[in-house]
């Protein structure tokens, strides 16, 4: 298939590329340079679509990771717009250029816990696709506006939209290895995150997956994560300790299990995760 991956250029996008170009010919749209100069690169700015047209027309399908990935570092109008506006112009593009698949990576911010600044806890666990969502920051509502704004075309279009929704993407590197080891030593600060993770190569299998899958309808979103929290706790113990208003906890959830079911992606998907935090640490 000829892809257009945007945001190859980021933490997740680099990985996501390499894993696309073995049976794909990828193009990579970011405003920065790829990390290996074979990657083909068309640099251009989602905020400014003129053009826009040119670059995407004549790509079987459009991988959308291009965005800020949390509200930390930016003002929050700048998250919103450049995670709304950018995904609103590709996707208005995809349209008029008959893109038909579009993949686009949400999140499980979506659900609202990671960056509340009210209280909120799970209604239920494992969380799936039938919990509301409940976002409080800009972060989280780009990415329901996003995945709002993929269902609106799909209803208009012959267009097929996947959102995935990964928790936190744990890559294999230096710099971040040192962070994740410092969560884990502190995880008890950790429980907005719901200690959940997926690792990048499992976030790339998903992306695989989407590109050829056939839901049973047109538009759909899920989570996918690793199959279980990152902490290595028992997460029914978790649970009670730092969320003891979760009263509904459903059948079969236990041992380490992930707050998150990633039982849609494997219906629909055929996704399984395939890598955990030991894949992170192999020497450990
Ligand atoms: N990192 C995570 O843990 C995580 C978790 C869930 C979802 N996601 C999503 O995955 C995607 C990638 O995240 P990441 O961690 O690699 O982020 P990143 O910041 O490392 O990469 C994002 C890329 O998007 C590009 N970009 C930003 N604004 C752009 C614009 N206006 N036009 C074109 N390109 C632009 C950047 O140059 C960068 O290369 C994001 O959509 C993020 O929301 C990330």
């Amino acid at each position: 298939m000829k892809i257009l991956l945007t945001g190859g250029s980021g933490l997740v996008g680099r990985f996501v590329a390499d894993e696309l170009m073995t049976s794909h010919a990828v193009t990579n749209l970011d405003i920065k340079p790829p990390h290996r100069a074979e990657i083909p690169w068309q640099r251009f700015d989602l905020l400014m679509p003129d053009g826009l047209d040119e670059v995407v027309r004549g790509f079987d399908a459009v991988v959308h990771l291009a965005g800020i990935p949390h509200p930390l570092d930016h003002p929050a109008e700048v998250v919103y717009r450049i995670n709304a506006l950018g995904t609103y112009h590709l996707l208005e593009s995809c349209v008029r250029c008959d893109v038909r698949r579009f993949v686009f990576l949400s999140s499980e911010s979506t659900l609202g816990f990671a960056f509340s600044t009210v209280r909120q806890w799970p209604l239920f666990v494992p969380i799936d696709e039938s919990h509301p969502l409940r976002p409080q920051d800009p972060y989280g509502l780009s990415k329901v506006t996003g995945e709002l704004l993929c269902r609106g075309v799909v209803a208009r279009s012959s267009m097929t939209a996947i959102c995935l929704r990964p928790p936190w993407i744990w890559v294999p590197e230096e710099r971040e290895k040192a962070m994740y080891r410092s969560l884990i030593r502190d995880y008890p600060r950790w429980s907005k995150n719901l200690w959940a993770y997926i690792h990048v190569r499992d976030v790339a299998q998903a992306i695989q997956l989407a590109l050829t899958a056939e839901p049973p309808e047109r538009f759909a979103a899920c989570f996918i994560s690793a199959a279980e929290n990152w902490t290595g706790e028992d997460s029914v113990g978790l649970l009670k300790r730092f969320y003891p208003e979760t009263a509904d906890v459903r059948r079969g959830f236990g041992g380490a299990d992930s707050f998150l079911s990633h039982r849609l992606a494997e219906d629909i998907l055929g996704y399984h995760p395939r890598f955990t935090r030991k894949d992170i640490f192999p020497d450990e």
